[in-house]
């Protein structure tokens, strides 16, 4: 078969720009544990604030000694502002957005997702100790870069259990239906 000169240039450019994209894609899976979140768990919007699980923001450690933390996004802010964690332990985030779609993102790590209201997002990831930065990543209104929070990662000896600890009833058991 005779391909003429460009066609053939192009199929070469888009072979080598698929190559890049999908080797792109498994660097970032496989080297930095990136991967899309996969929860579905569904929540009244307007009644996010009042519910047992986003009611208090923040975080708390459930019955079987998990970190655990709440978070909720709204125009244009994280609540909480400022979240205490300890380093090196699985924390599972659970997320929710009362107004519109927000993109939780720890920066420099791989702790990110989209906040879409009417939804619970859920991820569960480890840090080392340090300071980050929480940023909204979806565009979500002219106070869209305002939408910040701040993360500290203590060494797992320092960090003390929040004293308003409660046993909140954790992630997928706690689907709001109705
Ligand atoms: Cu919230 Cu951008």
């Amino acid at each position: 078969m005779k391909v003429d000169l460009y066609e053939r240039i192009w199929m070469w450019g888009v072979g080598v720009m698929l190559a890049l994209f999908f080797g792109t894609l498994a660097n970032a899976s496989f080297r930095y544990g990136f991967h899309p979140p996969s929860h579905v768990e569904t929540i009244d919007p307007k009644a996010v604030l009042k519910s047992p699980q986003f009611r208090r923001q923040g975080v708390y450690v459930d019955g079987g000694g998990a970190v655990h933390v709440s978070a909720v996004g709204l125009m244009f802010a994280w609540l909480p502002a400022a979240l205490t964690l300890p380093a090196e332990t699985p924390v599972t985030f659970h997320l929710t957005s009362v107004d519109v779609i927000h993109g939780f993102q720890i920066v420099r790590t791989n702790g990110q997702s989209m906040v879409v209201p009417g939804y619970v997002s859920q991820f569960t990831t480890s840090f080392k100790a340090g300071d980050y930065l929480i940023a909204c990543n979806e565009y979500c209104g002219v106070g869209h870069h305002m939408m910040a929070a701040k993360l500290t990662v203590v060494p797992k000896a320092q960090w003390r259990t929040p004293a308003d600890t409660v046993a909140t009833p954790t992630g997928g058991a706690h689907a709001a239906h109705h």
